[in-house]
């Protein structure tokens, strides 16, 4: 029954979606035909009236520009309110009523924040993570906006880079995974609703691979690495129904990424078969001036001949384009497809039916920030921590005697939602202090702030253009340590919160020097004198070199920046309410020397296999070849034991699958959840590969003693690779399967399969 079921149901959902896309093609058909070339161009045009920005240029006379028909979308506002003003002098004075579309930077949540995506990512829960996107869609939504600049995708190998801390780490294969589920957390099935809104998928592409990790910096790249490991994500997205892209600032093969046809044309809309609306960066239009591309008009033009439809802040398009048609540098259909793009995507979001659909004054109330928000954002925070280290048990911690609670972010509001969290309300986020008041019980605590995030005023001052991230106390650095040092020597333990400010990452915050800032160092230092254990929570938006951290401090709990309720969620697992799960999604450099450092890597000719004395190997003098946590690396409060891989056969042919089993076992005292981790390594083929891919994983949830069989379905599909024509296939030969608790520490069994 059901399978004559299936395909009838096939059947009628393709024919009820063509009926739709021709209603909808009649609609905007007959829209256009009444549209002057200037109102056209006008839809193309994005603007920010100010509010959170991120560039130098804000848009100016918004609301004339609005009534003359010169603008598509807004953004940079929130509030059914405001919403509604600049959606009335659209609907109403202009002439063709055309409703505007409003979007936002609802990165990891909207007004209830959760963890940094780095951080989230480190849950390898998807269906966690598309829950925080369906409630920041909510809220959104609730708060007049439907559209938002999210997610952010973007393959990062380099930690100096500040945007690191937007995108989900450095393997493609949990990256396309997590891209999806935003999308879908964001949009649900259809974004008509009005509890959903449009994703955009950004930056497309290749930005995470910035040279040197300086923001904006060129990239370049060859097309094997590019398939292979920088553009799935962007992919994986765009096959979730994502409604729009955000082209990147970077250049791919010396075309601006906003100006480059072959990308956004030839790949995404031909080969990806992209349907929806591609919009610029902030001002990334006229920046292709800076790029050396030409005059504005010049830059415009290519932007829109190229595939780009919608142009952020730089108003090249609306200033230039018609110029440009006249002089035959650009055709009527260029303008009119990007246009229609525009329109259907306010279409489908229900904007002509209803221009104010999102503007219900009752919701925000009722929807936003409310007990039910917050108990999520805590309950999604304790999965993003890593458990770094845990020396003799240290953690979790007791809920009896007496904890210093020493360090700069330690008793911070402002530095618990990290970057990118322009709706975000300091006040109402949860300090690490007060999370450990409401959750350690009959605990003392001596609190000391210790020492300053950073003494560097030039650190400081850049850091803090949003706000007080970093707050310089009056007193010299050596009466803060001593007050700390006081406090630890009357504790039994000492919980040191130290790190970044929110704002040491994100965007234009790239950092060459990675490491903890010498303020807090020094503190660090003075408070392990003291001889008492020292637990230490890092707040950070990038992996962080931690070689000494990691020589001389017992534990060691890796927060980033949790959101909201980050203080409570951090005081859940330092007690032993969770017990953290956490794996990291970018490798933690022992040095910035070794940068990138990262663990899909290829062999070279002359591998350092760990000798001594060796010369004329692929090595440093000066520090290992390793990074000092691996990727996919996280503890637990209990440990946990693998077997050795189980394979149901060991010669395959064709298309059969492999499966192939360990038993993990929880040998601990706690309850805990364990993330196992598949990787393939594909020792000889026609080009050179990496050492191992990421290609499954799953998550087990074992009692003290209980032990499960988890077992992955292996097919060719999990072999395949890009070849030197950029053909997307595998090849018969010897494989090795992978399987452990980081991308390190794996057991592995050989294969052989046939064509
Ligand atoms: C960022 C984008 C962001 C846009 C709008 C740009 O500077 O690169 O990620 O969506 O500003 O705020």
């Amino acid at each position: 029954m059901k399978k004559i079921l299936f395909p009838a149901l096939l059947i009628i959902v393709s024919v009820y979606s063509r009926a739709q896309d021709a209603k909808m093609d009649a609609f905007i058909n007959s829209l256009m035909s009444k549209m002057t070339v200037d109102e056209k161009i006008g839809q193309l045009n994005l603007v920010t009236p100010g509010g959170a920005v991120t560039g130098s240029v804000v848009s100016k006379d918004v609301d004339d520009k609005i009534r003359k028909g010169q603008v598509g979308g807004l953004f940079g506002i929130t509030g059914p309110d405001k919403v509604r003003q600049a959606q009335d002098i659209a609907v109403k004075n202009s002439r063709l009523h055309i409703p505007l579309i409003f979007g936002l930077d609802v990165i990891h949540g909207h007004r209830t924040i959760f963890p940094i995506p780095l951080g989230l990512s480190c849950s390898w829960d998807t269906a966690l993570i598309r829950r925080s996107a369906g409630i920041a869609a909510d809220e959104a939504t609730a708060d007049g906006l439907n559209w938002a600049f999210s997610p952010m995708v973007d393959i990062a190998r380099d930690p100096r880079w500040g945007r690191i801390s937007e995108g989900s780490g450095e393997d493609p294969f949990l990256g396309s995974q997590i891209a999806a589920s935003m999308v879908k957390g964001y949009q649900g099935s259809d974004y008509k609703s009005t509890h959903t809104l449009m994703a955009c998928v950004k930056h497309f592409a290749l930005y995470g691979a910035a040279e040197a990790g300086r923001d904006y910096n060129t990239v370049d790249m060859s097309r094997i690495r590019m398939y292979e490991y920088y553009l799935p994500p962007y992919k994986a997205a765009v096959d979730a129904g994502v409604g729009s892209v955000m082209s990147s600032f970077n250049e791919i093969d010396a075309v601006p990424a906003t100006g480059n046809k072959w990308l956004l044309t030839d790949l995404l809309r031909k080969q990806w078969g992209f349907k929806g609306l591609v919009v610029s960066d902030y001002t990334s239009v006229s920046e292709m001036i800076n790029h050396g591309m030409g005059d504005i008009q010049t830059v415009s033009t290519l932007a829109l001949n190229a595939g780009l439809d919608m142009d952020m802040v730089s108003e090249g398009m609306l200033n230039t384009v018609k110029k440009s048609l006249a002089e035959g540098k650009t055709t009527q259909k260029q303008i009119d497809d990007a246009c229609r793009r525009i329109l259907e995507a306010k279409y489908k979001l229900g904007l002509f039916d209803d221009p104010y659909r999102y503007m219900d004054n009752s919701r925000p109330g009722k929807e936003i920030l409310t007990a039910s928000t917050r108990k999520a954002a805590r309950e999604i925070a304790v999965h993003a921590f890593v458990l770094l280290k845990n020396d003799n048990q240290l953690l979790p911690l007791k809920r009896s005697g007496t904890i210093a609670l020493v360090g700069p972010l330690a008793d911070s509001k402002r530095n618990m939602l990290g970057t990118w969290s322009v709706s975000g309300d300091p006040d109402k986020s949860v300090s690490l202090r007060e999370g450990i008041g409401n959750v350690a019980g009959d605990v003392n605590i001596i609190y000391a702030k210790g020492a300053n995030i950073s003494d560097d005023p030039m650190l400081v001052k850049r850091t803090n253009v949003f706000g007080p991230e970093i707050t310089v106390d009056t007193r010299t650095p050596s009466d803060m340590i001593k007050e700390a040092v006081d406090a630890a020597n009357k504790a039994d333990v000492v919980v040191a919160a130290l790190g970044e400010a929110a704002d040491m990452t994100g965007e234009a915050s790239s950092r060459s020097d990675i490491s903890i800032p010498e303020s807090q160092e020094n503190l660090l230092k003075a408070l392990l004198q003291t001889g008492k254990p020292v637990v230490l929570v890092l707040f950070n938006g990038r992996p962080l070199t931690l070689t000494y951290e990691d020589g001389h401090v017992p534990a060691i709990l890796d927060a980033w920046f949790a959101g909201t309720e980050a203080g409570n969620a951090i005081a859940d697992v330092l007690f032993g309410n969770y017990n953290p799960s956490g794996k990291i999604t970018a490798s933690f450099p022992r040095s910035v020397g070794q940068i990138p450092v990262y663990y899909n890597h290829k062999h070279t000719g002359r591998p350092y296999n760990g000798e001594d004395n060796a010369k004329f190997k692929s090595d440093y003098l000066d520090v290992a070849n390793d990074p000092l946590y691996p990727f996919g690396y996280g503890l637990s409060y209990t440990n946990f034991s693998y077997s050795d891989v189980k394979l149901n056969k060991t010669s395959l042919k064709g298309n059969e699958p492999l499966m192939a089993t360990v038993t993990v076992t929880n040998t601990g005292k706690y309850a805990g959840e364990e993330t196992v981790q598949l990787y393939i390594s594909d020792p000889v083929a026609s080009v050179t590969r990496s050492v191992e891919d990421l290609k499954g994983f799953q998550k087990v949830m074992l009692q003290p003693g209980q032990s499960k069989d988890v077992t992955f379905t292996i097919t060719t599909n999990e072999l395949k690779f890009y070849n030197s024509d950029l053909k997307y296939d595998w090849e018969a030969g010897q494989f090795f399967v992978r399987i452990g608790t980081n991308s390190r520490d794996v057991k592995s069994a050989e294969i052989n399969w046939a064509k």
